[in-house]
């Protein structure tokens, strides 16, 4: 870890800790409702979401070259194998005859070919079209253009990320996760831990409100008060920001009992750090693991969550297990917590008590991300 990082967030959590608050911005600001209501700003912003990385397996899970794994990812079926060189590569699993799914959800490994199972075209571990039964019938194919589509694909942090949007397979996909990735993997155990306990549900409430709650610690001592409320500092954050992306320092009781000196200062041991890669992922960093969600807007007023727990290794024991299984168990008490609430809420918009939500000085983080995403939305547009 860079020594500055850790120096420079002692520094402020101790300031904050001193001034008795968080750092604040502005005067307070405010959010149209209807942001989170809105049919066609929910498709927009699903579409906005395809352009960027999105974390879709744990790299842990495609261990070796030839190891396959097929899954659906925001309604997109992907075909994920790990080739000769090592490098991951996300296809579209369509074929390119007359577009049936190529290979059924599942994992495997050693994959010699994937086949078809509508007519037998054939496809190799890279993607390239092996074989065309009968292909005298295909006077006008290009076997060489014809291969599974290649979609920008990157492992980092122990997972893998893939923009799902076919145009931009050509775009960097590390490009958006930027230096606050590199910062994420300089931690102990998070260049290449070991993906655990991985799980999606749904919950009925527009992704923004869940995004809101991961950024303050406002809530803590009242939403939080049977789970994680004792263990932190409540509304007691540092932030940064890295473009899109950010960090929160969400500080521990312990740092305000026993005032760690700066010497040394491990940040893990005296908060969570919260890694939010924009727009709709969120890594919690607490001291030995971290816990992945990733929100996907299925409309409006629903969301599907993707979780996966990461881990320095996998678990060699029972006890190792118990131990990661209580951590996960604890963080899923934690989150519904914060689902519940925000089922409440989008239960109550149509209510018209609200054109807006208001956020203090020290939830800036919140609209800040409105703003940016309300920008990004209005750059995209045509
Ligand atoms: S659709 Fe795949 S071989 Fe015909
Ligand atoms: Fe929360």
């Amino acid at each position: 870890m860079r020594e500055d990082f850790a120096v420079e967030l002692h520094r402020r959590a101790s300031a904050a800790m001193q001034a008795g608050r968080a750092e604040a911005q502005g005067q307070g600001s405010q959010v149209r409702v209807a942001r989170y209501t809105d049919e066609t700003t929910s498709k927009q912003e699903q579409q906005l979401l395809r352009r960027h990385s999105q974390p879709v397996a744990a790299s842990s899970s495609l261990a070796a070259p030839g190891a396959w794994l097929s899954l659906a990812h925001m309604g997109t079926a992907l075909l994920l194998v790990r080739q000769e060189d090592g490098r991951v590569q996300a296809f579209l699993n369509v074929c390119r005859h007359r577009g049936a799914r190529v290979v059924p959800e599942g994992s495997g490994s050693q994959a010699r070919a994937f086949v078809c199972p509508y007519h037998a075209w054939t496809y190799k571990p890279d993607g390239a079209l092996r074989g065309v039964p009968e292909s005298f019938g295909f006077p006008c194919l290009k076997q060489e253009e014809s291969g599974l589509r290649k979609l920008a694909t990157i492992e980092r942090a122990g997972v893998v990320w893939v923009v799902l949007d076919a145009a931009q397979a050509n775009s960097d996909p590390g490009a958006h996760l930027g230096e606050l990735m590199d910062n994420l993997e300089s931690l102990t155990g998070l260049r290449a831990p070991v993906g655990f306990a991985p799980r999606s549900y749904e919950v009925a409430a527009n992704w923004k409100l869940l995004v809101d709650g991961s950024f303050e610690a406002y809530h803590f001592k009242v939403a939080h008060r049977d789970t994680i409320a004792h263990m932190f500092v409540g509304n007691m954050q540092v932030v940064d920001e890295f473009d899109l992306n950010r960090r929160l320092y969400l500080i521990k009781s312990k740092f305000a009992q026993d005032a760690p000196p700066a010497q040394g200062f491990e940040p893990r041991r005296w908060g969570n750090l919260t890694y939010f890669f924009f727009p709709n992922t969120t890594i919690l960093v607490q001291p030995d693991h971290a816990q992945l969600s990733s929100l996907e807007p299925l409309g409006p007023n629903r969301t599907r969550v993707h979780e996966l727990t990461l881990i320095p290794e996998a678990p060699a024991t029972d006890k190792a297990r118990a131990h990661w299984e209580a951590n996960v168990a604890l963080y899923r008490r934690t989150l519904a917590e914060d689902y519940a609430l925000a089922e409440s809420i989008q239960s109550g918009m149509a209510s018209g008590a609200n054109e807006f939500f208001t956020f203090g000085t020290f939830e800036y983080s919140a609209s800040r991300f409105h703003e940016q995403l309300a920008q990004q939305l209005v750059d995209a547009s045509p």
